[in-house]
């Protein structure tokens, strides 16, 4: 079977987009209350802690890794969700919907610019 390069180098590209630095521990006694101003993120919190915050908690590392703390697209962290790279399993859009994920994307872009 020939080797699907294209797929190969989105990965790579998406574990070095990644791998960016920064305080994963950002929470609120260290940062105060989370302030979060669009209506999409609001809702997008809601779906996070639905489908997301049992493995990765508040944004931060848990079961897996933090999510706060890197500087990765929204499109990688849609990519991650719905091929689930690694152990974590993928979610498809029976269970989240593309607007669904549009929403947890920019609640996590509030998390990772608090
Ligand atoms: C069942 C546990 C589980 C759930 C639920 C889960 N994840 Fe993950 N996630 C993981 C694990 C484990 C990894 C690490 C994968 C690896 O590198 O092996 C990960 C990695 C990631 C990464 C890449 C982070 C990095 O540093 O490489 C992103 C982005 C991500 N998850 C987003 C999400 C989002 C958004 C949701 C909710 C829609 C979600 N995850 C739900 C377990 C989970």
């Amino acid at each position: 079977m020939k080797p699907n390069y294209m797929l190969l180098a989105l990965v790579v590209l998406l574990l070095a987009l990644q791998t960016g630095c920064g305080a994963a521990r950002k929470n609120e006694p260290i940062s105060g209350p989370l302030k979060i101003e669009s209506e999409e993120a609001s809702v997008g919190e809601r779906l996070y802690m639905w489908h997301c915050n049992q493995c990765h908690p508040g944004g931060e590392a848990g079961l897996a890794p933090a999510l706060n703390d890197k500087p990765a697209p929204g499109f990688a962290i849609q990519f991650q969700v719905r091929h689930g790279i690694g152990a974590m399993p993928r979610i498809s859009d029976d269970q989240v919907s593309g607007g669904e994920l549009d929403a947890i994307v920019s609640y996590l872009v509030v998390l990772r610019n608090r």
